[in-house]
């Protein structure tokens, strides 16, 4: 089968004046059924908190794909990541994953953590850029019908 060319978008800093963005592409990408998502009240309210960051990936102006970060210590986290469904496949989503990787090394972080949806596809984004289950948390995220689902933690050292 053949697959859709690689994108080339820019990856740039963002705030809190980019939340219509990033709640557009939370609600184009996230599946409700599996309650991963997060409101936009949980997004503002994390952003001013010390460590965060969010980067935005845009092609020519618009948004495509955004994470959202977070750093105490030598230890990161990544806390979200999404691409819009258009553009998925093609490469943005591991930008992304190999930005958090070398900003977060930059910045003195050796430890990277996420959290995931056992079954999500994302597992395989994360394990071809170096991250390993660590652990689960059975029945963590709580999809719309009330169906709970487990959750990977993983961890990558740098
Ligand atoms: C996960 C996500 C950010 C990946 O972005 P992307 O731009 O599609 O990722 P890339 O094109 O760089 O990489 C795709 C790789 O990721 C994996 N992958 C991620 N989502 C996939 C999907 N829906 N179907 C198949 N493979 C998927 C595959 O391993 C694929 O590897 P391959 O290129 O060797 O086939 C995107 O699918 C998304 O927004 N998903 C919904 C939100 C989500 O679940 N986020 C993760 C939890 S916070």
């Amino acid at each position: 089968m053949s697959r859709a060319a690689p994108l080339s978008p820019t990856i740039e800093r963002a705030g809190g004046d980019d939340l219509d963005d990033v709640m557009e592409i939370m609600a184009a990408a996230f599946d409700p059924r599996f309650g991963e998502a997060w409101t936009r009240a949980q997004c503002a309210g994390i952003l001013p908190m010390m460590g965060v960051s969010l980067l935005l990936a845009r092609i020519g102006g618009e948004a495509v794909g955004f994470s959202l970060m977070r750093r105490a210590a030598d230890e990161a986290e990544l806390l979200l990541i999404a691409v819009r469904p258009e553009a998925s496949g093609r490469g943005v989503g591991g930008m992304l994953v190999d930005r958090f990787i070398a900003d977060q090394q930059a910045a003195g972080a050796h430890h990277l953590h996420l959290e995931v949806r056992d079954g999500n596809p994302a597992v395989g984004l994360y394990s071809s850029h170096g991250f390993a289950v660590a652990g689960r948390r059975h029945k963590y995220y709580r999809g719309t019908d009330g169906e709970l689902f487990d959750a990977l933690t993983m961890v990558h050292k740098v």
